[in-house]
């Protein structure tokens, strides 16, 4: 482990204390080390790495034409679908989670044109490079 000094202005070191309280950081260097590796894994993304990645989709499944929607995209994007888990939450919500391996910008892609599917109430990517 390395020390160095960092300047910094007034309004950014207010910013990055808020950000040590907001994540609970134990201390300022914690915090900076978060976000170095956060910028690296995001920059790894965007180099077009190969990725494995999350989709949570919740839908209300009686409106018309959504599922088969749905399907047809994962469909048209299938080497990147591996998996896919369908739960009933209650009387009219479903979730989808879509297990997904493939190039970051793929996947994006993927879950951009599910997200936007009329009738989805809710959708979020996570994504995870491994070191
Ligand atoms: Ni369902």
């Amino acid at each position: 482990m390395k020390r160095f000094g960092v300047s910094l202005e007034d309004d950014l070191l207010e910013k990055l204390d808020g950000l040590v309280a907001a994540h609970a950081f134990p201390n300022r260097s914690q915090a900076i080390r978060f976000l170095i590796r956060k910028y690296l894994k995001e920059e790894q993304w965007k180099s077009n790495r190969e990725v494995t990645g999350c989709l949570v989709l919740v839908y209300d499944h009686h409106k018309s034409g959504l599922q088969n929607k749905l399907t047809s995209i994962q469909h048209d994007y299938h080497s990147l679908v591996i998996c896919s888990q369908h739960v009933h939450l209650d009387h009219d919500n479903c979730m989808e989670t879509i297990t997904l391996k493939g190039k970051a910008t793929e996947l994006q892609e993927l879950a951009d044109k599910l997200i936007a599917v009329k009738g989805i109430i809710h959708g979020e990517l996570v994504m995870s490079v491994l070191q």
